[in-house]
């Protein structure tokens, strides 16, 4: 029988690919050299959602967990994840919270800020991370933007901490309002989907199949994943996602430890992708590649299809009546946030 600890074994797994790999090195050598440094440093991980920032975010604190030291917690690394809307104070209130300050909601923006430059001293913290940093662009205010982007810079500079961001590609806009920000950061860090058409990256997620592969396969009988055919089909399914695929794959597996079955057919991972994913049906009809028939070839238009799964459609226009509708909304929305 097929148990949960089976059903997780893609939870758990952390596939080091070259892009990960190159990411996680590029923190450690500013980790390694933060003591010593002349001046702070920034880094930006950037990437479609799903590509794995987050993921190497967390790998990486995972080997810097915090200690007891002889003065207290020691906290080397210090991971924010920037709340929707956010302002400076919120900010530095989940700052604060991942130090583990008592009250962490408390005071002003100033207050905040002096409370965390001094737990920050205090519990040794050398680097600063900061994911879902394209929230700040979302929020769409200029004003808020410069202010963290000079909040930031200040930080960095006075606790000589580096500062790691990572973000959907908007989040650059915010390094970029500040010359002497961006000044401090390094060339940004990409973290790419994979791409059929290029050999490498090819050859990269088929190695990142046969990873899985192997585990999986002690568990559960099952095809090679990693065939050229099973790859691509793969491919087709995720868009070369990471995200996509480790969903994909998670899915199956529970769907066979409920099932209690030991074995894993094209038509599980079938009925897994029609499940796991979100189908836009604003986009094109979405390729279903594990059907049997489907037709396993490398056209234009396939790959044209894998290219956008997982990006959103523009919102289809609404009826003339309710735009106006929507339009006095707005407008009285505007009205609101500009007082
Ligand atoms: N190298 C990897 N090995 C194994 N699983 C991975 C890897 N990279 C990403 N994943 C898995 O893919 C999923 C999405 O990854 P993650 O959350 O890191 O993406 P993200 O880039 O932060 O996305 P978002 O922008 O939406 O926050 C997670 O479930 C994660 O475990
Ligand atoms: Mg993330």
């Amino acid at each position: 029988m097929k148990t949960n600890n089976s059903a997780s074994i893609v939870e758990r797994m952390v596939i080091p690919h070259t892009a990960f790999a190159e990411a996680r090195q590029r923190i450690e050598q500013c980790f390694a050299f933060s003591a010593a440094k002349a001046e702070a440093e920034g880094l930006a991980i950037v990437g479609e959602s799903g590509t794995g920032k987050t993921s190497v975010l967390k790998s990486f604190q995972a080997n810097h967990v915090p200690m007891r030291g002889p003065d207290g917690m020691q906290i080397p690394i210090l991971y924010a994840s920037v709340p929707p809307m956010p302002t400076v104070k919120s900010l530095a209130g989940v700052m604060l919270a991942a130090l583990n300050a008592p009250d962490c909601e408390r005071g002003t923006e100033n207050e905040k800020s002096r409370r965390l430059r001094v737990l920050m001293r205090e519990t040794g913290t050398r680097m600063v991370m900061i994911d879902e940093f394209q929230h700040f662009y979302d929020r769409g205010k200029r004003r808020i933007m410069l202010h963290v982007a000079d909040w930031l810079k200040v930080l960095i500079d006075e606790t000589r901490s580096t500062l790691v961001v990572a973000g959907l590609p908007s989040c650059r806009v915010v390094i970029n309002e500040n010359e002497q920000l961006a000044r401090r950061f390094m060339a940004s860090i990409q973290l790419p989907r994979f791409s059929w058409t290029d050999s490498r990256q090819r050859g990269e997620f088929i190695s990142i199949l046969e990873e899985y592969h192997n585990q999986i396969a002690k568990d559960f009988k099952v095809p090679a994943l990693h065939s050229d055919e099973m790859a691509f089909r793969f491919y087709l399914a995720t868009g070369g996602l990471m995200g996509y695929l480790s969903k994909l794959l998670r899915t199956t597996l529970r769907d066979a430890a409920d099932r209690k079955r030991a074995s894993i057919t094209l038509e599980d991972l079938n009925i897994a992708h029609s499940r796991a994913m979100w189908f836009d049906p604003t986009v094109q009809e979405q390729l279903k590649p594990f059907e049997r028939g489907f037709r396993v070839e490398a056209t234009v238009d396939a790959l044209d299809r894998a290219s956008r799964v997982g990006t959103i459609a523009e919102p289809p226009q609404m009826p003339a009546r309710r735009r106006a509708g929507v339009r006095k909304a707005e407008s009285i929305n505007s009205a609101l946030v500009a007082a």
